[in-house]
């Protein structure tokens, strides 16, 4: 059967860096046989998530007036699951943030004396994949959103698994596709050193590469 991949796509630009990063990342996976859905989270139907904790008897959210109960089935069966973001403040953007919160409905919490245990309400066996993108020249503030990806893959149970490739110095829409020669006029106009323009145009075609051979890798080695 087929891998069954299901991605977010979370930026508002149309044309943006994780996007570029995602389709390197589907074309490899349908390349090696993967069925891809992939989701724009700006026109997702999701509200945000209540608080109110209803999902930890009903096992599934309460909230039934918008696409989650539709959304929770693909989640539920996807084997992949990639999240392609840019870094906002050091996090997703708001759009995704709100369907992470109802990842909360998957989970039974209960309160201890010494913190929280988390106990998902189904079997989990996937694969996180995460996509971002940042203008910083440090990955230093996509550390928070891995750390979240790291936590929700964990918490979900002991099958998952999680990568990321992680896009940096790239500020404007589809930087990460440009030539050398357009990231040399970019970076005077930034007052960033040109001589990096060489290097990183090397690397963005590298992470774009990457991004392939991830998608081919996470479709070939599910289980
Ligand atoms: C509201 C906002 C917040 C941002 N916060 C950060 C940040 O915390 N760190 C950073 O390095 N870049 C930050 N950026 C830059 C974006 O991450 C960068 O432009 C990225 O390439 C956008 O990805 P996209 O093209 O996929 O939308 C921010 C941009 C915006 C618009």
């Amino acid at each position: 059967m087929a891998a069954k991949i299901l991605a977010f796509t979370a930026s508002p630009r149309q044309n943006g860096n994780s996007a570029a990063l995602l389709e390197s990342f589907l074309a490899g996976a349908v390349e090696a046989g993967a069925e891809a859905e992939t989701i724009a989270t700006e026109k997702a139907d999701i509200i945000s998530c209540r608080g109110c904790l209803s999902c930890n008897l009903l096992k599934h959210c309460i909230i039934r007036k918008d696409g989650w109960q539709e959304l929770s089935r693909k989640i539920l069966d996807a084997d992949v699951l990639v999240f392609a973001t840019p870094i906002y403040f050091h996090h997703t953007t708001a759009s995704c943030k709100r369907i992470l919160d109802r990842f909360r409905s998957f989970i039974h919490v209960q309160i201890t004396e010494t913190g929280l245990i988390h106990t998902p309400h189904q079997p989990w066996n996937k694969k996180f994949v995460l996509l971002a993108a940042l203008g910083s020249s440090s990955s230093e503030d996509a550390e928070p959103l891995i750390d979240l990806f790291g936590f929700i893959q964990e918490t979900l149970g002991d099958h998952n698994s999680f990568e990321s490739i992680i896009g940096t110095r790239l500020a404007v829409g589809g930087q990460i596709l440009f030539t050398e020669e357009q990231l040399v006029n970019l970076y005077a106009k930034l007052g960033l050193p040109v001589r990096l323009a060489a290097e990183d145009a090397v690397r963005n075609a590298e992470l774009l590469e990457q991004a392939g051979i991830l998608g081919r890798h996470c479709t070939e080695n599910l289980g």
